[in-house]
């Protein structure tokens, strides 16, 4: 682990009380472990804004499979981009209804596209993408290693 640098914040008091409330309600242990995963956050945030960085993430969609030929068009554009899709999970939620999560992993932009072409799928009812982390390309290579499986 880096050693830790200590700093400073000047924050207004009304909105310190605010953030307390946050992270009381989300039951971090402190607040440097709260702004340490904003910061984490606005970092993947800007990192994926580039089209070229490499990312993973997740898609969740849910739609209704009784739409006529939904599934089967949802099926063939995860078969077409099956370079950044790398596993699906498939839940029946109820009768109708059928939540997908998608992991994706890829170029940032390929990822938004591929997402893209997914959420706007006539039938699909709800889709969201999270960039969870950026990924390096020598990390994904070691990640494949046989030796580490
Ligand atoms: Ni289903």
């Amino acid at each position: 682990m880096d050693p830790l640098s200590r700093i400073g914040v000047a924050i207004d008091a009304a909105l310190l009380t605010r953030f307390d409330q946050l992270i009381a309600k989300r039951r971090y242990p402190s607040r440097s472990e709260a702004f340490r995963d904003l910061i984490r956050d606005a970092l993947i945030a800007d990192g994926a804004q580039s089209a070229k960085t490499p990312v993973i993430g997740t898609l969740t969609l849910v739609y209704e499979h009784s739409v006529r030929r939904l599934s089967d068009k949802l099926t063939a554009l995860q078969h077409e981009f099956h370079a950044i899709i790398v596993s699906a999970l498939h839940v029946h939620l109820d009768h109708d209804n059928c939540l997908e999560v998608i992991v994706v992993r890829g170029k940032s932009g390929d990822v938004r596209r591929v997402a893209d072409a997914l959420i706007s799928v006539k039938g699909v009812r709800h889709g969201q993408l999270t960039i969870t982390g950026i990924t390096s390309p020598s990390q994904h290579a070691r990640g494949h290693s046989p030796k580490k499986h």
